[in-house]
């Protein structure tokens, strides 16, 4: 048995503007807010008990979670006044967890299909510290790359170089020894990233990689947002959270959630969603877009590559292209 922390307090900044009103793991990939999906994953996996890390805009969470009933789920908050990074948010977590389990952490920008139970269960097999999700990208010079032994165990954290010796990198889930957590210090702004890590692994602790190259995204820029929710959508990456009771029409190439009005005269492709409350009208073509909840659009619209944020009004006829757009703004998404 494991339980699990989810950490969904950070400023999102990359996806600016749509973070001003919502946090990043609350905006929306395939008509759910990406916490949503991870929850399903988590809940594959067998964790039923999961800490919310929050701070910015952790008002959003709650109303929107509550107890984790509706998931079969227990839900709970740990609130930071301040960020605490990623280090001390999962501290401050802890403490509204048992001692005696396996804590799974997930970084909430990470749509991930590995397979989290044998994660977990290599980590309690090789009684580890830690055991960290490692994946293979083509290119790891954006990220810190992460070398292990022929043991699987975790030799070095490096920064981001020009030549990384190795093409893993941490894809930010983590099971933990619950008495690993509490060697951090509380209420101090602490990376695990940059310093809990790289210090365990410095005065050899038992720090493992688990490899594997299953569907994994981190949504955290605007392009890699968009291709989540398709992927989602098309079926590339796991897509359990949609359940029947949720989706009206899933086609494969278009969701469209129970609750959204679409015009029998609309277009919808390219792996777009239309989520609860949507209303599109007849004419328009949506085509790799997400459409959140409650938002409008006009007559002959067409809405391509862009990300329509909650409630936004699009009038008839316009013509939109990788853009964020709210109900103030329209803003270009970098190419
Ligand atoms: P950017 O500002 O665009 O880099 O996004 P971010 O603020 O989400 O930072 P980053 O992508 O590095 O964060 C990885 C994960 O950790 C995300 O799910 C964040 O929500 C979360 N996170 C980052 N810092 C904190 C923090 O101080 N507290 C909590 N609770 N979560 C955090």
């Amino acid at each position: 048995m494991a339980v699990g922390i989810l950490l969904v307090g950070g400023f999102g900044t990359r996806l600016m503007p749509l973070t001003k009103n919502s946090p990043k793991p609350m905006l929306t990939v395939a008509g759910l807010p990406v916490t949503e999906h991870q929850l399903a994953m988590a809940k594959r996996a067998g964790i039923t008990t999961i800490v919310l890390a929050t701070s910015y805009l952790s008002e959003v969470f709650t109303p929107y979670f509550g107890d984790g009933s509706r998931w079969g789920m227990k839900i709970m908050y740990a609130v930071e006044t301040k960020p605490l990074g990623t280090g001390g948010a999962i501290r401050n977590a802890a403490k509204l967890l048992p001692t005696d389990q396996s804590v799974v952490v997930f970084n909430g920008d990470v749509l991930s299909s590995h397979n989290l139970s044998q994660q977990i269960k290599e980590h309690e097999l090789n009684k580890a510290d830690v055991t960290l999700h490692l994946t293979a990208v083509d290119d790891a010079r954006p990220y810190g790359c992460v070398p292990t032994d022929s043991d699987g165990r975790v030799t070095a954290f490096l920064e981001k170089m020009e030549n990384p010796i190795t093409n893993t990198i941490n894809a930010g889930c983590y099971v933990f020894k619950p008495s690993v957590i509490e060697t951090i210090p509380l209420d101090e702004v602490i990376s695990v990233e940059r310093q809990v890590f790289p210090e365990l692994v410095a005065n050899h602790g038992k720090v493992f990689g688990f490899i594997d190259d299953s569907y994994w995204l981190d949504i955290g820029t605007p392009k890699a947002l968009l291709k989540g929710s398709i992927d989602l959508v098309t079926g590339a990456a796991d897509a359990s959270a949609l359940t029947p009771d949720l989706v009206h029409t899933r086609t494969g190439d278009s969701l469209i959630m129970k609750g959204a009005h679409v015009d029998p005269g609309a277009v919808i492709d390219k792996g777009s969603c239309i989520s609860h409350g949507a209303v599109i009208a007849d004419g328009a073509h949506i085509s790799g877009s997400i459409i959140e909840a409650g938002a409008s659009i006009g007559r002959d619209c067409a809405i391509v590559d862009s990300f329509v944020a909650a409630g936004a009004i699009i009038e008839n006829s316009a013509q939109i292209s990788a853009a964020f757009v709210t109900n103030s703004e329209i803003i270009s998404i970098p190419q």
